[in-house]
């Protein structure tokens, strides 16, 4: 068996709709974005596929840099306006009872104690189906927005990423497991004498401790990572108990996977102690053909005006608002020269960019900046037999699917394509444990 993820690509901010992408499917969306209706739906039908978890992105910013102009990102809503995604977890979690919900935090957006303070309480709230997912921020203009004059350079930010953590995971440790008494009958709420200060001071924190609130059901939650460089690999290696991976083929996920658990074992970890989640778009339909068709009306949508506007504005982002892909010649070949000097996530911008040939820029735009499919277009049943193929070759551990959040692409999945795994044995049919981390390690 494997796990799944659903990544919810927007955050708490507006979901996919005409004018991002050609779909008559977002019903109310647009207006009805802040509510929680469509994040609770979900959840509850991602809860009834066995999914392990949802992950609910996040970044803090009004981006201007593209084109030098916030026009084209508040004309269209493009990651603006956004809220901060935590206020949904318990809304999600009260109208379910086994799935994970992983939202993110920043290391620039939140100082480490508060983070661990309040996923503390998340996790007291959620009785232990909370997650981490810690990111460093991709863009000048998040950084700027919490007193940087501009990100830290992009190794660098995994320093203090790491530093971070280390604040974080010993604040989660600074009660021993039977330092909470609670026994009325003698008045003794809990022994001082196991309540530890952590002394922690580092290169960007410091921090005394202990934390002022008792552990959660699962004490150190589950972290998430998806930096996919060497740098942002080591640091899933030492923190995260899963990880989200960007790539194309069965090859480079075997390749990845292997690197993935060398790395864990050099910090005394055992890889099935950890889960790599391969970042997916699959296209299911009826038929085979049906799914084939809509995929081919997909591809050929990116070469709409619209569409190549809203992915030479995620590449702008992607860059860490270092290049603007909005001020270049559309038909001309991309020079080394126009992208050098990126500072945002690596692996995409060399998956966009490398071998490319003379490609031009609304090539590239068109074609380059995407998820892979990984092969996986057809009915449920073929879609599940290519999923199951992919894992064999691999060896594990699972799918983060990374699609337009709709109540119809929901229903494709959870109810198309999940009971065809389902029926494989490939996927879980119900939860064995109550919180998300024993989900997660449960196979
Ligand atoms: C699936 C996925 C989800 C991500 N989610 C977020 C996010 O919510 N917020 C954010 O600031 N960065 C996010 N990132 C960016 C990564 O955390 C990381 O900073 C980026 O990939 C650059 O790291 P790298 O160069 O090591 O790959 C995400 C990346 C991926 C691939």
């Amino acid at each position: 068996m494997y796990h799944l993820g659903w990544f919810l690509g927007n955050g708490f901010g507006i979901q996919t709709w005409d004018g991002i992408l050609d779909t008559p499917f977002s019903g109310t969306n647009l207006t009805d974005w802040t509510k929680p209706d469509l994040y609770v739906d979900m959840t509850s039908s991602l809860e009834r596929a066995g999914f392990d978890y949802i992950l609910i992105e996040d970044t803090a910013m009004i981006e201007d840099t593209h084109s030098g102009t916030a026009e084209a990102t508040l004309r269209r809503g493009l990651f603006a306006p956004k809220n901060d995604p935590v206020p949904l977890v318990p809304l999600m979690a009260q109208r379910s009872k086994h799935i994970g919900i992983i939202p993110t935090c920043s290391t620039i957006q939140y100082p480490p104690y508060l983070a661990a303070r309040l996923y503390t309480g998340l996790d007291h709230l959620t009785e232990g189906r909370v997650g981490m997912n810690i990111v460093t921020s991709v863009t000048d203009r998040v950084a700027q927005n919490f007193g940087y004059e501009q990100h830290l350079e992009h190794d660098e930010r995994y320093v203090l990423a790491a530093e971070w953590s280390e604040v974080v995971t010993r604040l989660w440790e600074s009660w021993e497991p039977d330092a909470v008494v609670a026994d009325p009958v003698r008045n003794y709420y809990a022994d001082h004498t196991k309540v530890h200060t952590i002394d922690f001071k580092g290169k960007y924190f410091s921090c005394r401790g202990p934390l002022n609130t008792i552990p959660g059901p699962q004490r150190r939650l589950p972290i998430a990572a998806a930096g996919n460089s060497p740098a942002g690999r080591d640091f899933a290696a030492r923190y995260a108990d899963t990880m989200l991976v960007i790539s194309t083929d069965a090859a480079e996920m075997r390749k990845f996977r292997t690197d993935m658990h060398r790395r864990l074992r050099d910090y005394g970890r055992r890889p099935e102690d950890f889960k790599m989640l391969f970042i997916a778009t699959p296209f299911v339909g009826r038929t085979d053909a049906d799914a084939e068709e809509r995929l081919a009306a997909a591809q050929a949508a990116r070469w709409g005006d619209l569409a190549i506007e809203y992915s030479l504005w995620y590449m702008t982002y992607v860059s860490g608002g270092r290049i603007d892909f909005g001020q270049y010649e559309l038909d001309k070949p991309v020079s080394d020269l126009m992208i050098a000097g990126g500072n945002g996530e690596r692996v995409s911008m060399s998956n966009m960019f490398n071998n490319r040939g003379d490609m031009t820029l609304r090539e590239i735009a068109a074609t380059r900046f995407s998820v892979a499919n990984l092969g996986l277009v057809g009915s449920p049943e073929t879609v599940a037999a290519k999923m199951d193929e992919l894992m064999e070759e691999v060896g594990g551990d699972g799918f983060l699917f990374y699609l337009p959040t709709t109540r119809l692409q929901i229903a494709e999945i959870a109810d198309g394509l999940a009971p065809a795994l389902q029926r494989r044995g490939s996927i879980r049919k119900g939860y064995d444990h109550k919180t998300l981390r024993e989900n997660l390690l449960a196979f």
